[in-house]
């Protein structure tokens, strides 16, 4: 499956709305893991990284930050800035994360525990792979 950004359902609500994710179904994969990333300082960037087998989901809860996604030919840049979809990346992508704005919050769902051995951190051995 190639990377794409999936919509999310929403619930609008003058209360405030309200959106959700469930495994296999909106994200194509069972969710083993969730981390987030934030307090990221103006000009920072994360990632850097391939996984060999880690697929994830990017949400932006709050704010706004770019995901530069590069199959080792070409590279494609999404800006995430809405809470109501998300990003799908497959495994055996090379993904950075970078322009995050003030305060905000980036959700991440895997489909694998954290193990360092399943990061490629390496950019040449990644196109070699
Ligand atoms: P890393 O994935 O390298 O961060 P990023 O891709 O955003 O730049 O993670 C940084 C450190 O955090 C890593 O060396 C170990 C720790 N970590 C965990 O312990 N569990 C996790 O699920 C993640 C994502 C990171």
């Amino acid at each position: 499956m190639e990377s794409k950004l999936i919509n999310l359902p929403r619930y609008l609500d003058k209360r405030g709305n309200l959106s959700f994710i469930e495994e296999c179904n909106h994200v194509p994969f069972a969710i083993k893991r969730a981390y987030w990333i934030y307090d990221v300082p103006g000009g920072e960037a994360r990632g850097g990284h391939a996984y060999r087998l880690n697929e994830e989901f990017i949400v932006a809860l709050s704010g706004c930050f770019d995901v530069i996604l590069d199959d080792g030919k070409k590279k494609k840049t999404y800006t995430l800035n809405r809470s109501y979809y998300g990003l799908y990346v497959p495994k055996g992508i090379w993904r950075e994360m970078n322009n995050f704005s003030t305060n905000s919050v980036a959700l991440i769902l895997g489909s694998e525990p954290y193990d360092e051995h399943d990061y490629i951190r390496n950019y040449d051995e990644f196109i070699n792979l």
